[in-house]
């Protein structure tokens, strides 16, 4: 008797056969496309490029001569061998007092040394995406609701809804105003849940902003701050982007404006990572900051379940307390991140591509809209397939970081060396270069199908090359 795959509906929990993990979306798929033909220079220079990622590869060269300048920190080194059997024996949940000692400095630095964090409330997890299910899992219950402004990382469907049950609602957020997170939207937001009986437990930002590569000012964040404590409702800040801060205005944390106006501490939580302030997401480590006195204490009761391994404690807190390397490191890091951003952004912009104004992250939000067959999201989807498909770039269409209008595409910078990232730019170039064209000589797809019976040529028959078997040709379909 053969197995029925169907049966698992019956057989697994309902976490285990729902679709909580988010991996059938467009920005999932891309990365499929790029992993099934990945583009190499010279094995495979027609492959997919990986613009999808939001990695910060950057300077690598820096961290390779600090692992070489500093063996002790290794515990697979001849001089750091001794600390072997310390090292792997079982650790106290909190963390290693160096490491939380280092994180804690570290966080301080990036933001200008404005603002110290205190080592005791350092909670490790695994990765920022660990850290935002354990808040979720302390601040709400299933079926409670955080609010999230738009356009936001795809991940937080995953993170923050699949295993826990919690829901987001969506703050809209809109071009007109650069995405801008006002009062008006907040409120709005608010009301439409509770209209709809859904009880709001928190209000969820990432500063600086994943897609946007923006960053909030002050104004807003005190807006922010004011608005969940007169709610009464939690305050997540996701802050992992904030040393990748490359241009004026400055990066200002929550931590911050604290600081500066009255509010209930107790609802504020800091959620942050190495991931892509130094580039290590293999490395998982995540941090939960609160300021609630019972949510570190929960929050560290739950760490062991994502705990960082101490090895990698060990080495990330002689990296990070070595203060000399830190500060070269952070200014390197936004330099090198500037300029790649401008080569990108301007490169598109003599083609008359445009994109958000951004000063952070590790990518821009280019604005296609113009390239839109209609203004729908079936048209974002037709011209995103031809991009990942035919461009042989993957980027992730807007609509999977729920952006409420059309047209908009996250572009990664920071992934690939300079010869990729030139590649990437002539690519996207040519492919806007030859659509425009064809809008200039009013070229239709059925006018071509048509010049195809003319000539009794097949489409399947179409050289590579051809004009019309260009991508841009499909994208109307
Ligand atoms: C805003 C944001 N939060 C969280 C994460 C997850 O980070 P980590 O790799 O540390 O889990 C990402 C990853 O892209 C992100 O962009």
């Amino acid at each position: 008797m053969g197995f029925n795959s169907n049966n698992n509906q019956n057989l697994l929990s309902k976490i285990a056969t729902n679709n909580g993990h988010g991996e059938n979306s467009p920005y999932f798929d891309g990365w499929k496309a790029y992993d099934s033909n990945p583009y190499h220079p010279t094995q495979n220079p027609n492959g997919v490029i990986q613009t999808g990622l939001a990695e910060n590869e950057l300077c690598f060269d820096l961290i390779k001569e600090w692992v070489v300048n500093n063996p002790k920190a290794s515990i697979c080194t001849a001089e750091g061998a001794n600390e072997f059997k310390d090292i792997a024996i079982y650790q106290d949940y909190h963390g290693l007092p160096e490491f939380r000692k280092g994180v804690a400095k570290f966080m301080g630095k990036v933001r200008g040394d404005r603002v110290t964090f205190d080592p005791d409330r350092i909670v490790m997890s695994g990765g920022a995406t660990g850290a935002h299910e354990m808040l979720a899992f302390c601040l709400a219950n299933p079926g409670e609701a955080f609010l999230v402004p738009t356009p936001y990382y795809a991940g937080f469907d995953r993170d923050l809804k699949w295993r826990t049950g919690v829901e987001l609602v969506p703050v809209v957020c809109e071009s007109s105003n650069n995405f801008k997170v006002t009062k008006s939207a907040l409120e709005a937001a608010f009301k439409g849940a509770k209209e709809a009986n859904i009880k709001i437990k928190g209000l969820l930002i990432t500063n600086p902003s994943n897609p946007l590569g923006t960053v909030l000012d002050r104004e807003t964040l005190r807006i922010i701050v004011s608005f969940i404590n007169e709610k009464n409702i939690h305050l997540v800040a996701d802050e992992i982007y904030a040393a990748t801060v490359f241009n004026q205005p400055s990066f200002i944390s929550i931590a911050e404006i604290i600081e500066e106006i009255d509010c209930n501490r107790n609802l504020i939580h800091i959620v942050y990572s190495l991931s892509k302030d130094m580039g290590f997401p293999g490395f998982r480590v995540g941090i939960v900051y609160s300021y609630n006195d019972a949510v570190t204490s929960c929050a560290r009761r739950m760490s062991s379940f994502g705990l960082v391994s101490t090895q990698t404690q060990h080495m990330i807190a002689s990296m990070l307390l070595d203060d000399i390397f830190v500060e070269k490191f952070i200014a390197k890091s936004a330099e090198r991140l500037a300029k790649r951003h401008e080569l990108f952004t301007k490169g598109l912009a003599q083609v008359g591509i445009g994109s958000l104004k951004s000063n952070a992250g590790l990518f821009f939000w280019m604005d296609l809209r113009r390239l839109l067959e209609d203004s729908t999201f079936e048209s974002e989807m037709a011209l995103w397939r031809v991009i990942v498909h035919d461009v042989k770039l993957n980027v992730s269409p807007g609509s999977s970081f729920h952006c409420s209008e059309p047209g908009w595409f996250r572009v990664c910078f920071a992934n690939m060396d300079d010869e990729t990232m030139r590649v990437a730019l002539r690519r996207i170039r040519s492919f806007v270069t030859a659509k425009r064209q064809c809008w200039q000589s009013n070229l239709k797809l059925s006018l071509s199908f048509r010049r195809l019976d003319d000539i009794g040529m097949a489409p399947h028959m179409m050289s590579p090359h051809s004009p019309i078997s260009s991508p841009l040709v499909r994208a109307r379909t």
